[in-house]
């Protein structure tokens, strides 16, 4: 397995749209294994392949606390979503960055699992936040952007600044 790459906010690749995927191949599978992999380790608990400069829709998720729950998700759909909730969140591809954002408080989905199955689920709370939040990603949007322009381009100069730092040491 191979941890992967992640990009950083502001790069321009995070707001690729993610192409379906038209069926689950052995490449997919590898992929999804060096996501989790990376999701893992960076340790984070959901990673789109968006942020690994993969535009393909796929997602993994792992909220337990025993990191023993991989969750996988390719080309997830809302088909029903109700209420509201306001939670603090946090993104690999912008470290060290928590900003509370409003998302939908029960959404049910349907997505393929990483076999191809067809899969449907409901999920409210953190899950529920983590799906909304890494579709959000294969949508080419990331979750500053629901936050003020004042905001934003603070988090954006921080994260610059940040890549400087990393790319003279
Ligand atoms: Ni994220």
């Amino acid at each position: 397995m191979t941890i992967l790459n992640i990009l950083n906010y502001p790069d321009p690749r995070l707001h690729n749209i993610a192409a379906p995927v038209k069926k689950v191949t052995e490449e997919h599978k590898k992929l999804i294994k060096d996501m989790a992999e990376t999701m893992y380790s960076a340790p984070g608990i959901g990673l789109a392949a968006t942020q690994v400069n993969q535009h393909i829709q796929i997602i993994v998720i792992d909220i337990s606390e025993n990191k023993d729950s991989l969750l996988v998700l390719i080309n997830p759909k809302i088909i029903d979503k109700r209420g509201e909730q306001f939670c603090e969140e946090g993104c690999l591809s912008v470290p060290g960055v928590y900003e509370k954002v409003q998302r939908s408080e029960c959404i049910k989905i349907q997505a393929l699992d990483n076999c191809g199955n067809l899969l449907k689920l409901e999920a409210d709370g953190l899950l529920s936040v983590c799906i909304q939040h890494e579709m959000d990603h294969l949508l080419g949007k990331v979750f500053v952007e629901y936050l003020s322009p004042l905001k934003k381009s603070r988090i954006k100069s921080k994260m610059i600044k940040l890549s400087k730092r990393k790319d003279t040491t």
